[in-house]
């Protein structure tokens, strides 16, 4: 999997893909991400990117022809399953979109600033709009580092424990059961005696009790959604 990211500001993102699942990822050849810096293809001297909005509102646009001539260039050489918008009018995130385009072979994200980006951009080559939350960042910057690492712990192989991607939250549509190590006993603090019984037939049940009874308690929603 390709992942191609547009940003102003790369330096947000070099942190999050430098540890953790993603760095893994792309150390195991199974992913690769790249960064380009819109400010890279700006035709203006001073190499503004952003611009006033037309029609007199407060704030900053980020300009059509930087990311035009960036989209262009990057599509010229591959072809996009899809091309992602991240901002908080978009698609509320959700593991099932998560499972969908950890499917894909090449993605590509644009993040926004200021007050976004120029509408026919998003008219000519946004395929999917991707918020987070309902709330504001200041750039769609860490969106897309949540959604990368999100995507990219699910591509096969980048998690040693096949098992543990499938077990996660939301992958049954219940969220996780609570989960328990050594020792069993710490100063008084007592692991639940079905999980030292040995017998897994009680112990499988016991979790899915366990989930059941989170959902019901944490989000209701989840079970009548
Ligand atoms: N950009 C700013 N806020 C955002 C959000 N909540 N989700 C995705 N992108 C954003």
């Amino acid at each position: 999997m390709r992942i191609d990211i547009l940003t102003v500001l790369p330096g947000l993102l070099h942190g999050p893909f430098a540890e953790s699942i993603v760095k893994r990822g792309i150390e195991k050849g199974l992913v690769e991400v790249h960064l380009h810096d819109i400010r890279k293809y700006t035709k203006d001297k001073h190499k503004r990117v952003d611009d006033t909005p037309f029609g007199g509102a407060a704030g900053m646009v980020l300009a059509i022809q930087p990311i035009h001539d960036a989209i262009q260039d990057l599509q010229s050489q591959r072809v996009y399953n899809e091309v992602i918008f991240l901002t908080p009018d978009g698609e509320r995130l959700a593991q099932s979109r998560v499972n969908q385009l950890s499917l894909c072979g090449n993605i590509l994200m644009i993040c926004g600033h200021y007050k976004g980006i120029d509408q026919r951009l998003r008219d000519k080559f946004v395929t999917l709009e991707i918020s987070i939350g309902d709330y504001v960042l200041s750039g769609g910057e860490l969106a897309a580092a949540v959604l990368t690492d999100a995507i990219v712990r699910l591509v096969p192989g980048v998690i040693g424990d096949e098992m543990s991607a499938l077990t996660d939250s939301f992958q049954d549509g219940l969220l996780a059961p609570p989960v328990y190590t050594r020792p069993a006993d710490y100063q008084g603090l007592k692991v639940p005696e079905v999980l030292l019984s040995g017998d897994h037939a009680k112990i499988q049940k016991w979790e899915e009790d366990q989930a059941l009874k989170r959902t019901q308690e944490r989000r209701p929603d989840l079970l009548h959604g």
